[in-house]
């Protein structure tokens, strides 16, 4: 006991925090009084291992700087057993959130909390639950989500989760959440300027303070912008029922600072700016509303600290596309959020940052569109030119070519000095490489909120005369993600498949749709050999690419019957786009013709993607994984368009609910999934 109590010192002084410590159990002596409007934004917990997790609140306090609140750990719901009770602070300067780390608990277990300030007013009790020891042989179950825009969405996905949760075997019952990013987004619209948007309603979430405007997009500026969004959308009940019941783990994406942001450089549909301030400030609302074990600048865990930074040009890059500009460094250094953690036997759970180290985009250079008419096509590039940019100087062993061609045009090949394209940056993927390399636990899972499964078409096996032509090979209709950063990619699976690393797998957000399948580093005309699997978390409330599909006028819609086709009888539009992606543009067009699924997937290609078992664009809900000695099973659970918050306690009906199921495979074998529709019909997803 002693012992772990010093190794739990130190490992709070890494962070900063003062720690409370469980000791002996006694029943509460604090006079609790719940006033859930005094702590207006709930509790939360985060980041649990075996003996420790770090809980949450936000007490506004009208005047003063600093306040104490008392924290108190039970084993109970009623607080008859009080295992630790530790003072936290709040201040103004950390906008009133407390963070405590609270050590010395049991493995595996659940405890409950609350904060109460000097006066008895209480907080809402909170729910936690701590990790499994390391060496715990049960199967470990947790939910991963991501993209929560309670702007234009209502979070019944995770009404349902809570539902399902209660009643389910204890076993059964997730240990924690994992958040994937866009938590928040600080692209802001307001109901009096923009009523509704695709089906949505525009909700009202906050009013930003000395923020900048786009269009009707107002984004912050400033700590005191961001902080005001997260507020808004921690007014969510469902979000704040679903922080009570159980620990988050989390990891930003692109919207906690900036819609086409990255490194420290600030864009929301207008121009991109410097924002070294910006994202300073984006760091510091993340700090104050997401609890997790990171290491603010204070060095401290109830404050951030102060960063100087002034907002400045970058104009040198290093061999990795790092900004060498030193403000550029001190903003995107200011919190490093990566980090792993463990979760008993069979979870190592290794999570990155895709946004502040990324190299500048090797896709956009002006001279493309000379190129070929990608309009025309809606935007699909051809899959081995993006290829070429993606790999700059280091693509085909360092001997790019110097054009690139496509049908009749020619173009000098814009990459070809450039460094190939990193999205984790040099010191985050030697870090990440670490990891992979050390972990021992039976599932290697890799969160990372962006997507890695390529999305192609074959444009190739259109009929004449459908559209212009396409001279050869597949087209992409991904980048920005992992899916098309192939080197970084190759980088890892192959590290994968060298060191013999078993039980790999992804899971990420971003792209507003359920994905599953393979982790492979080519594939067709290449050599397709998955090292892992692979998943896409749909998201739980932010509208998607269907969405968007189903509002675009028919006739100004190119190639409409390879995204959507209009069934006789049906009242929405059949999604063929999820059968593009699977089985191609021949399979799309024979469905248009007969509606048959059969007859459809008798004429699919399947070369375009034999990396995936599904895709569904059109999806929103979350995704639960069980991992255990011999399976990972991955349970996609999709509700329909949450255009309004459900009045049923379970957060309404279920689209579907399909798992997606993988025996462990040793190394060098090929992992394999299968797919059970287990309720619901999950249309042209399959
Ligand atoms: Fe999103």
């Amino acid at each position: 006991m002693a012992l772990s109590r010093r190794h739990f010192i130190q490992a709070a002084a890494a962070i900063g925090a003062s720690a409370a410590w469980g000791g002996a159990v006694r029943a509460s002596r604090v006079r609790w009084r719940e006033r859930r409007d005094l702590f207006p934004e709930g509790v939360a917990s985060g980041d649990p291992d075996s003996s420790s997790v770090i809980l949450w609140t936000r007490r506004p306090f009208a005047s003063g700087e600093r306040q104490l609140l008392t924290v108190e750990v039970a084993e109970d719901e009623r607080f008859h057993r009080v295992v630790a009770h530790a003072p936290a602070p709040v201040s103004q300067a950390a906008d009133w959130t407390a963070r405590v780390l609270v050590g010395g608990l049991k493995p595996a277990r659940t405890y409950w909390y609350r904060f109460t300030d000097s006066d008895g007013n209480g907080s809402r009790v909170g729910r936690t639950i701590t990790a499994p020891a390391d060496d715990d042989p049960r199967p470990v179950n947790f939910a991963f989500v991501s993209c929560q825009s309670v702007n234009e969405g209502k979070l019944n996905a995770y009404r349902r989760m809570i539902y399902e949760d209660q009643r389910a075997p204890a076993a059964e019952q997730l240990g924690f959440v994992l958040h994937l990013g866009d938590f928040i987004y600080e692209v802001v619209e307001y109901p009096d300027e923009i009523k509704t948007r695709y089906d949505r309603i525009v909700y009202e979430v906050c009013r930003i303070p000395d923020g900048g405007v786009t269009g009707k997009l107002h984004y912050p500026l400033t700590v005191e912008g961001y902080r005001a969004v997260y507020k808004g959308y921690l007014a969510d009940p469902d979000l704040q029922d679903a922080r009570a019941r159980w620990p988050f783990v989390s990891m930003w994406d692109n919207h906690e600072f900036s819609w086409q942001g990255w490194q420290s450089v600030q864009q929301a549909g207008g121009t991109p700016r410097p924002g070294q301030t910006i994202k300073v400030a984006a760091n510091q609302a993340w700090f104050e509303y997401i609890p997790a074990r990171v290491t603010a600048p204070s060095g401290k865990l109830d404050t951030f600290g102060t960063v100087p930074v002034k907002n400045v040009a970058i104009d040198k890059w290093d061999e990795n596309g790092l900004g060498q500009e030193p403000n550029n460094i001190a903003a995107i250094n200011s919190l490093i959020a990566y980090r792993a953690l463990r979760y008993g036997r069979h979870l190592d759970l290794i999570l990155t940052d895709q946004h502040s180290y990324r190299s500048p985009d090797p896709f956009s250079d002006e001279s493309l569109n000379k190129l070929g008419d990608w309009g025309a096509f809606n935007g699909w590039f051809p899959d081995d030119l993006q290829q070429v940019l993606d790999g700059g100087r280091a693509f085909n062993g360092g001997h790019p070519p110097a054009e690139l061609v496509f049908g009749d045009s020619r173009i000098p090949n814009p990459q070809k000095g450039a460094p190939p394209q990193t999205i984790l940056g040099a010191d985050q993927k030697a870090w990440f490489k670490g990891q992979l390399k050390r972990a021992t636990a039976t599932w290697k899972i890799w969160g990372c909120s962006l997507g890695c499964l390529d999305a192609r078409a074959d444009p190739q096996n259109l009929p004449t005369g459908f559209t212009k032509p396409w001279p050869a090979g597949f087209a992409n209709l991904g980048g920005g993600d992992h899916s098309t950063a192939w080197i970084e990619r190759a980088e890892i699976y192959d590290l994968v498949r060298d060191e013999k690393i078993s039980g790999f797998a992804i899971v990420s957000g971003d792209r507003h749709s359920f994905w599953a399948g393979y982790a492979a580093t080519q594939l067709p005309p290449g050599k397709f050999e998955p090292v892992g699997l692979s998943f896409v978390g749909a998201s739980l409330a932010s509208p998607g690419a269907m969405e968007s599909f189903e509002h675009r006028p028919a006739n100004k819609f190119r190639m409409r019957e390879l995204y959507l086709v209009d069934r006789p009888g049906a009242a929405k539009p059949d999604w063929t786009y999820n059968m593009l992606l699977r089985h191609g543009v021949r399979s799309c067009l024979e469905y248009a013709r007969s509606f048959s699924l059969e007859k459809a997937r008798a004429v699919r290609n399947p070369d375009v993607a034999p990396h995936l078992e599904f895709v569904d664009m059109g999806a929103h809900g979350y995704a639960k994984v069980r991992l255990s000695g011999d399976a990972m099973r991955t349970e996609f659970v999709c509700i329909p368009r949450p255009v309004t918050r459900s009045d049923r306690p379970d957060g309404g009906p279920l689209r579907y609910r399909v798992a997606h199921t993988a025996r462990l495979w040793r190394p060098g074998e090929r992992p394999r999934l299968a797919t059970e529709v287990l309720e619901g019909d999950p249309g042209l997803a399959i």
